[in-house]
């Protein structure tokens, strides 16, 4: 099933291993703590399956607790978390581990997360530092605890490298995406090599919802321009992580199974003017800088 066929947030992505993973996820990102719970509760409630939270975020204890504030069952969710750059290293990697899932109160994750790459500017080593961290993903997909393993942020040169030192593949690549910059050379380069390409701020972190052209263009579907985006992203094959604290909002971004857009539209979508731009860049390494 291709995500144009895609007719509710409940239709899967298979990864490379076979797991599946439902078509939008609910972004935490910048949600702050004391009101994430609620917010995760809510977003289970509206109809989201999948949530996406990372260590550094500060709110796995709370995404942990509006799941189970949910009433939804664990195996009816998918539960995405991320490695952070303090963890390198394979022990390190595997008492991360261990931390987030104490913190989410699970036994096992979904899908976890290289967050950003060691890069040359942080070590000279940066290739074998990524391989180590990468074995201790290994170890744990063995041990049970992770059920799908990828990356974020992660360019060519960066996969390349683990591609040639390690044995299991990356099965995602999660990386900003929305009209204004789509970097469309490192999707492509994980669509290409078996990956699925998430997208971290599908909305450009609200930056692009009040563009005039946009809002031309989703107005012709009747959509907003956040549902414009949502299913921008789901139709080039990416999956998208919208995020929202308003109940309204929250629900109007899975509103978009009911429209396609034409080719010209995605078209100009893809080749849009530069906008919303977060600056992170990982050969900047932002990650480390603020670690
Ligand atoms: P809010 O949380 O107040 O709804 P991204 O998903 O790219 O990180 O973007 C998140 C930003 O976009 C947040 O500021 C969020 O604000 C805003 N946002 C999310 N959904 C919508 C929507 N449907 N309409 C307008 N703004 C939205």
């Amino acid at each position: 099933m291709s995500a144009i066929d895609f007719t509710s947030q409940n239709d899967c992505f298979t990864l490379a291993n076979g797991v599946k993973i439902p078509c939008i996820g609910y972004g935490t990102w910048q949600t702050a703590p004391g009101q994430t719970a609620d917010c995760v509760k809510t977003a289970i409630r509206a109809g989201y399956t999948h949530i996406d939270t990372a260590w550094v975020y500060g709110n796995e204890p709370e995404v942990g607790e509006g799941i189970r504030a949910s009433g939804v069952k664990r195996d009816e969710l998918f539960v995405t978390t991320k490695h952070w750059v303090t963890e390198r290293g394979r022990q390190k990697t595997a008492a991360a581990i261990d931390v987030s899932l104490k913190n989410l109160g699970l036994d096992y994750i979904d899908l976890y997360l290289v967050h950003w790459p060691c890069v040359e500017k942080i070590s000279p080593d940066w290739k074998e530092i990524n391989a180590e961290t990468w074995r201790g993903f290994e170890d744990a997909c063995k041990a049970g605890k992770l059920r799908a393993v990828g990356v974020s942020n992660y360019q060519a040169k960066h996969l390349n490298a683990l591609f040639d030192m390690c044995s299991v593949k990356p099965m995602v690549n999660q990386l900003e995406f929305h009209p204004g910059y789509t970097q469309w050379e490192n999707i492509r380069f994980a669509q290409e090599n078996g990956m699925l390409a998430e997208a971290w701020s599908p909305l450009g972190s609200g930056a692009v919802l009040k563009d005039a052209r946009l809002t031309e263009i989703a107005a012709k579907y009747g959509k907003s321009v956040a549902q414009l985006c949502v299913r921008f992203a789901l139709e080039c094959g990416v999956l998208p992580l919208p995020k929202s604290t308003n109940p309204e909002r929250i629900r109007a971004n899975l509103d978009v199974f009911d429209f396609s857009l034409t080719e010209e539209d995605k078209s100009e979508l893809l080749h849009f003017p530069a906008l919303g731009f977060s600056g992170f860049l990982p050969e900047d390494a932002p990650a480390d800088a603020i670690a």
